[in-house]
């Protein structure tokens, strides 16, 4: 009898030991259920009828891969850890057809929101067209009755043509000089320390203002608003989606000019705004930026970098794509990040960390080899 008791508590100590932990561990190998490297780069999570969908740029070997040869990846799971492959959601449009998202485009940090108004899953991504390196600027947007797709391309754009910003300054109302160019190089470095004297709003403001890096958030009370670094990437943009969440509303402001904030994400925690971005240097990783404001509008105020220890001026060696909250528990935000392998483009890493919160609310993040959810407990 001793021995079968014996034998049946060694049995579910062993069962017990052998249960996998549910652990995230930024910068791995992460595989979804068919064993593979999970293919989301760039990406932002919807939490929808009880499931999380992860959507991302689908990337493939080499440098090819940081152009669009496949689409929109997306994924599902139930507990942020188990991603099961549900296969492309928006699939780039065959060579040859001249179409806005032909393949061979650069169609980058695809992000989802659902309208409950009109039941649709709505996809914002930033769009260079084929053959036109970044020079194009647009938004692409794409539409879906399910959340796992197919998203079907409904228009690209440059945003709020025609519409002055809320806080338009009556330098952006003078003629544009002609020494103003049409495109420049996009990065810093290629305008003058102050980019706001040449006036790159007034240049756009008939066709529309520059879109790249760009995020959606959804505040409380179901206003959707687009989040994207504009005017050659200087100064960032947050402008309010219409109703049906396919277009602006017109309802929009700029911050941070000349700062060249991009891979924004905003989140919100007890009625405060927090803004984390990057600054711009290409694939290459650079100090984190934390901001906030009582209001989407501002006024932001600048906080520094959010990390703290080893690699914290590169944000761990990664850049920011999202900040999600997560469901059913209190105060609970993860900084989803992503290690660009920019030389074979698939290898990319995702990097998540719990946001923390210091003893005046203000979030900040370290490095975690491996954490859980438990973690929010
Ligand atoms: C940094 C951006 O955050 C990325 O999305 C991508 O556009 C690279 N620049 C391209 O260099």
């Amino acid at each position: 009898m001793k021995l079968i008791l014996y034998l049946l508590w060694s049995s579910l100590l062993v069962c017990s030991c052998q249960k996998e932990r549910k652990t995230i561990k930024p910068g791995n190998i992460w595989t979804d259920n068919n064993g593979i490297h999970i293919n989301a780069h760039g990406g932002g999570i919807l939490f929808y009828e009880g499931k999380y969908y992860w959507y991302g740029e689908h990337k493939i070997e080499g440098k090819a891969g940081n152009k669009a040869m496949v689409g929109v990846h997306c994924y599902s799971s139930k507990n942020l850890v188990d991603w099961k492959d549900e296969g492309v959601a928006l699939e780039v449009i065959k060579e040859g057809t001249g179409h806005d998202i032909e393949k061979g485009c650069i169609l980058e940090r695809p992000k989802v929101i659902y309208n409950p108004k009109t039941q649709k899953f709505v996809m914002w991504f930033h769009l260079e067209l084929k053959e036109q390196g970044y020079r194009a600027a647009r938004s692409g947007i794409a539409v879906s009755d399910k959340a796992t797709g197919p998203f079907a391309f409904v228009k690209s754009l440059r945003p709020n043509a025609g519409q002055w910003p809320r806080n338009v300054k009556d330098i952006h109302k003078q003629p544009v000089g002609d020494d103003v160019q049409e495109h420049y190089c996009g990065g810093k470095g290629c305008l003058p320390s102050h980019p706001d004297t040449l006036n790159l709003l007034g240049r756009d403001f008939d066709k529309g203002q520059m879109a790249r890096d760009q995020n959606l958030f959804v505040d409380d009370d179901g206003k959707a608003y687009h989040i994207y670094s504009s005017e050659e990437n200087s100064t960032l943009h947050i402008s309010q989606l219409a109703d049906d969440f396919l277009s602006e509303s017109g309802n929009y402001a700029r911050f941070f000019a000349g700062r060249y904030m991009e891979a924004p994400a905003i989140f919100k925690k007890d009625e405060k705004y927090f803004l984390i971005a990057s600054d711009c240097t290409g694939w290459a990783p650079n100090e984190a930026r934390l901001a906030w404001a009582p209001s989407i509008f501002g006024p932001w105020e600048e906080l520094g970098n959010p990390c703290r220890g080893e690699e914290a001026e590169l944000t761990f060696r990664s850049q920011s794509t999202f900040v999600l909250p997560v469901q059913g528990k209190k105060n609970a935000f993860i900084f989803l990040g992503d290690r660009w392998t920019s030389e074979n483009a698939i290898d990319g890493r995702y990097i998540w960390l719990p946001f923390q919160f210091d003893e005046n609310g203000i979030p900040y993040l370290e490095w975690m080899d491996e954490w859980s959810l438990d973690y929010f407990d």
